[in-house]
């Protein structure tokens, strides 16, 4: 059976946030690919015959609602380690995606406080900024968890996780605020600018 694969990060030093904390966050990254596989094999081994479906099914069932969790606990890290790849770069002025923010929110500045504001979000979870291949805009979105409150058949085009691990060995508990200060300082806007073209270009 096809299994999914786990991605490497070449992630160089970074502001704030440190090589140990990383490594620590690419062991749960690692679980997330592990248990999705996991969930694909065992469901496979009970439902091998129509009898062992029927029977299986409550724990069949338990395991399908499990997968979301591990499936974009994987995804949503993949997006997110690959936004710290190559070194920060900043959105240039006229920039397609700089110009389809503009559109939506007015200003670059008025979009970076509202996302900066939808991470400190209270609990655990992600902040979302997608793009709607349907009305052709850009939206922003709170997840909760790894699963809860993706917008179905929009294309994610910046993650930035804000999950108490992703950075409590760098920052106190209360420390949030400065994270994700610092994840914008560490952002490398070329990798969302890719998302954005190659959401747009579908
Ligand atoms: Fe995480």
């Amino acid at each position: 059976m096809k299994k999914f694969e786990e991605k490497t990060f070449n992630i160089p030093a970074l502001t704030g946030i440190s090589a140990g904390n990383i490594e620590e966050h690419l062991k749960l990254y690692s679980g997330y690919v592990k248990h999705a596989n996991l969930i694909i094999e065992k469901i496979a081994e009970l439902t091998a015959t129509p009898e062992s479906s029927e029977q299986n099914a409550y724990a069949i069932n338990e395991m399908q609602r499990r997968f979301g969790f591990e499936f974009d606990g994987m995804r949503n890290h993949e997006y997110y380690f690959g936004h710290l790849e190559g070194g920060a770069q900043t959105l240039a002025d006229g920039s397609v995606l700089k110009e389809a923010i503009e559109a939506e929110w007015g200003s670059f500045d008025a979009w970076l406080a509202r996302f900066k504001a939808l991470a400190l979000t209270r609990g655990i979870g992600w902040a979302f900024l997608y793009y709607d291949p349907t009305t052709k805009r850009l939206v922003n979105a709170w997840v909760d968890e790894q699963h809860f409150g993706h917008l179905t058949g929009l294309a994610p085009i910046l993650t930035l996780d804000v999950w108490e691990h992703s950075f409590v060995a760098d920052y106190k508990p209360s420390g949030k605020k400065a994270y994700v200060e610092d994840f914008f300082k560490n952002l490398n806007w070329s990798t969302v600018e890719k998302n954005f073209s190659d959401a747009s270009a579908r």
